[in-house]
């Protein structure tokens, strides 16, 4: 698929639009999104599954802008939520309650209570205490709460320990040999009712085995409760496939979704899957200014205007993101530079020993941060989060503003002295 950030006459381009208008226009350090890359990234699942009953959750943690839910939530995208924070948004985004999972191991009761109330696909429970939670809020609506349980494969997903959540060490999910007596435990109740089954097992999955190998264990479990007479309605196999951040092959969504489909055979369950980070990250990067260079003997570094308040992933997880210049320059020679932002912190890079030719005042872009990127910024060394903007072919409409820094101590007080 035709990457929607590419190069006109040495010049990096969104779309249509040529970035240094963009920057502009809205000013540095800025995300900058693709509708056309997300309305992609989003078709590559709907399209593989066309042919059988699914539904597709945004796993909406990855970027939830008002805008790219809206634009997911009118491709009739269901979401992923994890707080009633999430689901709030995707009220105000127009999107559809009934197509909301709502995952995460400490559902609030106020959250469990809204979220009954929104009428939402189903709870992805993963303790029997959150079970009696949810029973109890239930029988006190009057409701019957719509119920899958995440199970834990205990299953290496083979990627950064952060993001890994199928192992048995994990706090996520519920080991497979006590899932039969929670169904039981399910089933002998009046305001619980059983829709599926589901499990994640991490985030930036690049080999698909784990991700068949847990499926395989899902589908096997399904088999047994089925033969226990407890009939499930869905499947949910979790989130999506990682992307290739450093130029590496990554599985292909249609095969994958072809191997689950085999796997699930005839039997009647609708697919559910809950990606975020293969529908977010390619369609956003993060746009950055250079203030200056300087070199210290033997290190060369770029100093820019974006930092790990902005953008967390390489400082929190070492995550490599291949950093481009915006402008290709026909003089001057790439160097080896570690590309840094101004906070006080040696942790505060966004890529180390690159190849880079650029100087004061240009610009550099991080790719693949569309996702897990604006969504992670905060304010340290109080530094205002910085604006978002989308593109739509020849047009662009900032999405978030940048914060003005009288926001920043907006609910804080001096005390009287
Ligand atoms: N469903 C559940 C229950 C999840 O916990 C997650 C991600 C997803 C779906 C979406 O997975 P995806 O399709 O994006 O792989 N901040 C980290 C990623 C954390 C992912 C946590 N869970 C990063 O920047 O790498």
């Amino acid at each position: 698929m035709m990457d929607v950030f590419c190069y006109k006459n040495s010049h990096l381009f969104a779309e249509d639009v040529p970035v240094s208008v963009l920057e502009k226009k809205y000013g540095t350090p800025l995300y900058i999104y693709s509708s056309k890359g997300l309305r992609n990234n989003y078709y590559s699942y709907a399209d593989a599954l066309k042919d059988i009953p699914h539904l597709i959750c945004y796993g909406m943690k990855a970027n939830s802008n008002l805008s790219v839910l809206s634009i997911l939530a009118k491709l009739g995208s269901g979401f992923d939520i994890v707080s009633g924070g999430e689901l709030a948004r995707v009220k105000k985004a127009g999107g559809d309650t009934s197509r909301i999972v709502f995952s995460g191991v400490g559902k609030q009761e106020e959250e469990i209570a809204t979220a009954l109330e929104a009428g939402i696909f189903a709870f992805n429970v993963e303790s029997i205490a959150e079970i009696e939670l949810i029973e109890y809020v239930a029988k006190y609506q009057g409701m019957k709460a719509p119920i899958s349980v995440r199970t834990n494969p205990d299953v290496d997903p083979k990627t950064h320990p952060y993001i890994s959540t199928g192992l048995a060490a994990n706090k996520f999910g519920i080991p497979d040999n006590e899932v039969m007596d929670i169904y039981e435990r399910l089933a002998s109740s009046a305001h619980l009712e059983i829709k599926g089954i589901d499990c994640h097992i991490g985030s930036q999955i690049i080999d698909t085995e784990p991700l068949l190998q847990a499926l395989d264990q899902l589908i096997k479990r399904i088999d047994l409760l089925k033969a226990s007479g407890i009939k499930l309605s869905h499947i949910d196999i979790g989130g999506g496939l990682g992307v290739p951040y450093k130029n590496q092959s990554t599985p292909d969504t249609r095969k994958y979704l072809h191997d689950v489909k085999k796997r699930l055979g005839k039997r009647k369950l609708k697919l559910v899957l809950e990606p975020g980070r293969s529908i977010a990250a390619s369609a956003g990067i993060f746009l950055t200014k250079i203030i200056l260079k300087k070199s210290n003997g033997t290190h060369n570094f770029i100093v820019v205007d974006g930092a790990m308040n902005d953008f967390v992933r390489p400082s929190l997880y070492g995550a490599w993101q291949e950093i481009i210049e915006v402008e290709k320059k026909i003089t001057g020679t790439k160097k080896l530079v570690d590309v840094v932002g101004p906070i006080c912190e040696t942790g505060d890079f966004l890529g180390k020993n690159r190849l880079i030719n650029a100087e004061a005042n240009d610009l550099l872009a991080i790719k693949h941060a569309g996702a897990y990127g604006f969504i992670m910024a905060s304010n340290y060394n109080t530094r205002a989060r910085c604006a978002e903007v989308m593109v739509d072919g020849h047009k662009h409409y900032l999405v978030r503003a940048r914060e003005k820094l009288e926001a920043l101590w907006e609910h804080e007080f001096i005390i009287p002295q």
